[in-house]
């Protein structure tokens, strides 16, 4: 479909045509999902064995009885694991409980309203404190900012990661920045792998940017490629070290998309001054998080080589429902005006942006059809997409077979949103 040089005529003629296969789709009248970016029963089921793994003995390495209370900051064998999982030293890990989103939660209500170095360092005391957010983005980062009362401000994602000219020149102008979202290994939803060159940039802005800047670097994916050839990322934490900007990065991740989605562990990684800071926030919240599965899951995934031989099992149910997404796109929209998107090598999500003005419609056929898709505008602040284009598929609930049909319907709502829209366009 070459809508830019069609005819009225031509237009109406593939309208038609395409009217007819939405019909036929519809009274197929079928119920899929492709909006949830989690684990399926199948690979929940490969840490099954985490369920006794302690066979009754509770003891930590150090003679901690995990049942009890207390151990703020983690297990020295948690801190491992996180230390594995995000190549950071383990003294600089503090272990959570079950959710990563919780740890950047409260990381984030700390820097704003207590300080994450001493209540002056707060950034409710500027009036209009603001955080970068490169769009499309990971929806409930945003959320955190709105729930905060903190104005997001956006920039572009590129196949290297943010566009860094538009945050160097933010931070530079603005002094009222304090923060910027990452998602740096397999973007939530782009599926992108920042560069070194952007992360070298990134771990560069404690220099120019306010000394209560924070990057909340979210490595979600930090381990979840789907082929071994993957592009690996840069150490972040390397970065700092070498241009003296250990405080101004914050790193997150968690087992939530290795073990059990909502009951693995969570870690963040940070300088001793920031970690110093949440724990003094935390230490109101909690007495302790739950020892016994960080326990756990240190038996279970004991050294790094066991951590990436488990995500291989991973990367084996996901692998042919990522192909089944990338093979219906080529096959119809390579080469086409209809639509973009990239490779995803990893993650959870293909991100596909659509003629200007067609997300919100083909989001609606499609559900009409009995596929639902991610509310258009949800990977941007408050939902609102200003060019109304992007749209992201999770494949990885469904069976293959599901993807593969999901992913017909989804061919035929795109070309049928965009031939109406063109239409629409020649009055
Ligand atoms: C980028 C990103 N960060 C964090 C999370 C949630 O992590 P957790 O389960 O550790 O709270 C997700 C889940 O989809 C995600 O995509």
């Amino acid at each position: 479909l070459q809508l830019d040089q069609a005819t009225p005529d031509q237009l109406r003629e593939w309208d038609n045509q395409l009217q007819q296969d939405y019909e036929a789709i519809v009274a197929k009248k079928l119920s899929l999902d492709l909006t949830r970016g989690k684990p399926s029963a199948d690979q929940l089921d490969l840490s099954d064995a985490l369920d006794g793994i302690l066979k009754g003995n509770y003891r930590a390495e150090d003679g901690t009885d995990t049942r009890n209370y207390g151990g703020l900051d983690g297990l020295p064998e948690a801190k491992r694991l996180g230390a594995d999982l995000m190549c950071v030293p383990a003294e600089n890990i503090l272990v959570g409980g079950n959710s990563s989103l919780t740890l950047m939660h409260q990381t984030m209500l700390t820097a704003y309203s207590f300080g994450l170095n001493g209540a002056e360092s707060a950034w409710e005391n500027t009036i209009e404190p603001k955080v970068i957010c490169p769009v499309p983005g990971y929806d409930r980062h945003f959320t955190v900012c709105e729930q905060l009362g903190i104005s997001m401000i956006t920039v572009p994602m590129t196949a290297e990661g943010p566009d860094m000219d538009a945050v160097e020149a933010l931070i530079e102008s603005d002094s009222s920045i304090r923060g910027l979202w990452c998602v740096p290994r397999f973007s939530n939803p782009t599926g992108v792998v920042y560069s070194d060159k952007t992360v070298e940039r990134i771990a560069k802005l404690g220099q120019i940017a306010h000394r209560d800047f924070r990057v909340f670097w979210d490595n979600a994916y930090a381990v979840h490629h789907l082929d071994a050839q993957a592009p690996e990322l840069t150490s972040i934490f390397a970065a700092t070290r070498r241009h003296g900007t250990e405080d101004s990065v914050l790193q997150f991740a968690s087992t939530s998309k290795i073990t059990h989605a909502g009951a693995g562990v969570a870690f963040m990684a940070a300088s001793t001054s920031n970690l110093a800071g949440l724990k003094q926030y935390l230490s109101a919240c909690t007495i302790g998080p739950d020892k016994v599965n960080q326990l756990r899951h240190a038996h279970f995934l004991p050294n790094r080589e066991a951590l990436l031989e488990h995500m291989q099992k991973h990367a084996a149910l996901l692998q042919p429902r990522f192909a089944a997404v990338l093979k219906a796109l080529e096959e119809n929209f390579a080469d086409t005006c209809l639509g973009s998107w990239e490779t995803p090598r990893g993650g959870y999500f293909v991100s596909f942006d659509t003629r200007p003005g067609c997300a919100r419609e083909i989001v609606r056929l499609a559900a009409e059809a009995g596929v639902k898709l991610t509310p258009a505008g949800a990977t941007f602040p408050y939902g609102e997409d200003p060019e109304d284009r992007n749209i992201r598929i999770a494949p990885s609930v469904p069976s293959i077979e599901e993807v593969v049909g999901a992913m017909e319907v989804f061919v035929v709502c795109v070309k049928l949103a965009s031939v109406r829209r063109a239409l629409a366009a020649q009055g």
